[in-house]
């Protein structure tokens, strides 16, 4: 996405937005919601790779060392000076705790330093924000599906708010996608790593049975987590060869089928004709291509952000700050980091 530069921001309201909820550092500073004038991703993953997944502790270290230097050279490509900002926004959650603070606390000093508003950001809400970014004529009504490391749901975003149409009975599909990964032997990160090696594999390999779940349009992981575990280990029980890219296929294709089969009907059935994709799963290059079949052949407009903005990036918690500056939902000097935050739904 190009950035757009300082002078094109007019009047626009200016965010410095700050995410810091996992294992990505990140600043962006954000005009009117829409554009980004600049965004700043320093990922972690190199530091949490020997252990096989994010540490805690490890994160958080690394949120406080780089946050200042993120920040930094977020204002400078964005080149504005801090006076020139009219709020400073942050992750408050979901996320690990840790990590949250360091954002939390380092976001409190700077507004009060600059005597700015504080807005405290819902993760999950900054994903779904993504697409305004991506889409500058996107606006709501429409049904967005966010599937990340902690979620599976099915939002339906309306003007005056939220409503949850379905979700995840037990685990979140990135999840899913991380611990079959392993069971593969595969490094952190797991679901993209897995991603790229179904792409050499055969989704009919073997046989995996679709989760069943009586809700219309919730999901369900575990059981299917469950089978793809006791395929592989009884395989490997009998000594059978089996190919890893034949069972990172099959288990691609067996989650993108229970998302796309879920999504679409509720598309048929609560007549959506707008569906934005959000969260890091949304990277998944089998659902980012099977979703855009369906949607094509049902009529249905399909928004996928660029995969920029699929992960973890502080530009999406700009775009979500902008809509609560505009409401007034701004945050006081007591606010705390929330790793289980939920998402506020209308009903
Ligand atoms: O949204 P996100 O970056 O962080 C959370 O808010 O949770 O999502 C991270 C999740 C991880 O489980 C990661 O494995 C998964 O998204 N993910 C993918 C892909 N890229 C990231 N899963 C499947 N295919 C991908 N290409
Ligand atoms: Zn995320």
């Amino acid at each position: 996405m190009p950035l757009k530069t300082a002078e094109n921001k007019a009047q626009e309201p200016v965010i410095l937005a700050i995410e810091s909820s996992c294992d990505e550092t990140a600043a962006a500073v954000i005009s009117g919601g829409r554009q980004v004038l600049s965004s700043e991703v320093y990922s972690q993953i190199a530091l949490h790779v020997p252990f096989g997944g994010v540490v805690p502790e490890i994160a958080s270290r690394s949120h406080i060392e780089k946050i200042d230097l993120v920040v930094q050279t977020a204002m400078r490509t964005a080149g504005l000076d801090y006076s020139q900002l009219d709020a400073v926004a942050v992750t408050q959650g979901p996320g690990l705790v840790g990590a949250l603070l360091v954002g939390v606390n380092y976001a409190k000093g700077l507004a009060y330093g600059l005597g700015k508003p504080l807005l405290a950001v819902n993760h999950i809400a900054g994903h779904i924000a993504a697409n305004y970014l991506a889409y500058p004529d996107l606006r709501p009504p429409f049904l967005c599906l966010v599937v990340s490391g902690g979620h599976s749901h099915l939002v339906e975003v309306r003007e005056e708010g939220l409503s949850l149409l379905g979700c995840t009975q037990d685990d979140a599909a990135g999840e899913a996608f991380d611990k079959a990964a392993r069971v593969l032997g595969l490094p952190y990160p797991g679901g993209p790593n897995l991603d790229r090696l179904a792409q050499s594999g055969n989704p009919e390999a073997y046989k995996l049975t679709q989760p069943k779940i009586s809700g219309a349009y919730d999901f369900s992981f575990s059981g299917l987590k469950t089978a793809f575990i006791n395929l592989v280990h009884g395989m490997e029980q009998r000594g059978e060869p089996y190919s890893k890219a034949d069972l990172a296929a099959v288990f691609r294709h067996t989650v993108v089928t229970h998302l796309c089969d879920k999504t679409i009907k509720a598309c048929q059935d609560k007549g959506w004709r707008a569906l934005a994709l959000a969260g890091g799963v949304s990277a998944n290059s089998l659902l980012r291509a099977r979703m855009a079949e369906l949607c094509e052949k049902e009529g249905i407009t399909l928004y996928v952000p660029p995969l920029s903005l699929t992960g973890d990036n502080a530009a999406m918690i700009g775009a979500a700050a902008s809509l609560q500056l505009q409401s007034g939902d701004t945050a006081g000097m007591d606010t705390n980091a929330v790793p289980a935050l939920s998402l506020r739904f209308m009903d």
